[in-house]
């Protein structure tokens, strides 16, 4: 029997990738004081995003979740939201049209501050410091003061979650989503490409079929689904202490919930079975996504599964693959197997990005487009084989132009990758190569389409 579960229970356990807070009494008191502040998400929502990807895993939809590898306080504003908006909206809008299919749409956003280090020190010049962990955790200037873990810090970040979390609300709730402005979420510097040009088609396309409708009798006033979308938010619960303190009890149910996202998931160096990271999230009723790298084996990922979702409940847990596309081919198809022979729900999904960083000879820690389309690829190759549904996609990805990641329709090279290099922590897609990557998974979702019997429908 598993032991009862309380949302500080994490605390008697092993654990990885702690920051070294030197003032433990500040630590707590900003605890403390974040436990009385106003839970960001609503369990509700939680729950409905949970039966949304239900449907994923049943192959009735198909997962888009990305965004930032790590939000910072110096990059927060409005333009950033709304450029990371609209570029989700266009990938979503080719993704439900190719496939003919809802995407349900999550954000790596409003709460992905905290990141896993590799060491928890670095060394430049003779100096040795606390790695950077974060904008939650502390800053990335290479000081003694900036680098020592400051508490208050997660004030502030709760502060930028709930007012990026705010305008996202705005936009998929009070117009900007609407279908009839598939035109404008185009960006600005994304015209004049060979993507550009395909997504006018498609939105010319939309705006037909919708005009038809009318035409038809269908009054598009009457029907908010065409106006309004579901926008979740997602992170990585490292930060246990600010997780622990925003974990509410549902009036509603009386069943936990972290309250700092809809869904958090946990990193590939935090999974350990019997460890504090896993300890906490079995407790939540949220969605889950649980990272799978290279060094999971199939034997450890099921008794995972059993913990993180012991009633084999569809929508709970959604697995993110992440081997790089060297490793993909050797790795995900004996845990897929091992998935089915179980009979455990799962939903699957592939994050090229992880496995796939490379140093580039220009020094900059990059990942290669072609790279990480091939895991694409390969992760709906493996699952068409295994007879298992490929089900979704965590990218990292901005709505800048940035140059972080090589290869792409404008093919940036590894010298100008010095142009726009902008991240402080892994290099993302930009709007080009991530609307890109959705044509791409658009044709992969196609074929899967034409390969299963055309659905009846009524009346026709
Ligand atoms: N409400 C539907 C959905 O979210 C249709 C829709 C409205 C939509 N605005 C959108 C789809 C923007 C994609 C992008 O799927
Ligand atoms: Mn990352």
């Amino acid at each position: 029997m598993p032991e009862r579960w309380t949302p500080d229970n994490w605390r008697k356990k092993p654990i990885q990738q702690v920051p070294e807070y030197p003032d433990r009494q500040a630590l707590a008191d900003v605890e403390k004081q974040l436990a009385t502040f106003p839970p960001l998400v609503f369990a509700g929502e939680a729950r409905s995003l949970k039966k949304a990807l239900a449907k994923v895993a049943n192959r009735q939809a198909f997962l888009l979740q990305g965004g930032d590898c790590a939000e910072s306080f110096a990059e927060h504003g409005a333009n950033n939201i709304r450029d990371f908006f609209r570029m989700f909206l266009q990938m979503a809008v080719v993704l439900t049209y190719a496939a003919a299919m809802p995407v349900v749409k999550v954000g790596r956003i409003a709460g992905q501050f905290a990141k896993p280090r590799s060491s928890p020190t670095e060394k430049r010049d003779g100096m040795e410091l606390p790695s950077y962990r974060g904008d939650i955790i502390n800053d990335n200037a290479f000081t003694p003061e900036s680098r020592t873990p400051d508490p208050r810090r997660q004030l502030d970040a709760y502060r930028q979650s709930a007012a990026t979390l705010n305008l996202l609300r705005a936009f998929a709730q009070g117009g900007y989503a609407n279908l009839a402005s598939v035109r404008q979420w185009m960006l600005g510097f994304v015209k004049d490409s060979p993507q550009s040009r395909r997504y006018v088609e498609l939105s010319d396309r939309i705006s037909e079929a919708l005009g038809f409708m009318q035409a038809c009798g269908l009054d598009l006033e009457s029907h908010p689904e065409l106006r309004t979308t579901d926008f979740y938010t997602s992170h990585e619960a490292l930060l246990l202490g600010f997780e622990e303190s925003l974990t509410r009890i549902d009036s509603t149910t009386g069943d936990w919930y972290a309250t700092s996202g809809h869904m958090l998931w946990i990193g590939d160096r935090t999974r350990q079975y019997d460890h504090a990271h896993i300890e906490y999230a079995r407790g939540i009723k949220n969605p889950l996504g649980l990272k799978c790298g290279p060094s999971l084996k199939a034997d450890d990922l099921l008794r995972l599964i059993d913990i993180l979702n012991p009633d084999n409940e569809a929508g709970r847990l959604t697995l993110i693959g992440r081997f790089g596309a060297e490793k993909l081919g050797e790795h995900l198809p004996a845990l897929v197997r091992a998935v089915k022979r179980e009979g455990r729900v799962v939903l699957w999904s592939c994050d090229p990005m992880h496995g796939n960083t490379i140093t580039s000879a220009s020094g900059y820690k990059t990942r290669p487009f072609d790279l990480i389309l091939k895991e694409v690829r390969q992760f709906f190759e493996v699952h068409a084989a295994e007879g298992s549904y490929a089900g979704g996609v965590h990218l990292e990805m901005t709505g800048q132009n940035v140059t972080e990641c090589t290869g792409g329709a404008r093919a940036i090279s590894d010298a100008e990758l010095n142009d726009r290099y902008h991240t402080v922590c892994d290099p993302r897609l930009n709007a080009e190569q991530a609307i890109d990557l959705a044509f791409l998974l658009a044709e992969l979702l196609k074929n899967e389409r034409s390969s299963k019997p055309m659905p009846a429908v009524a009346g026709l």
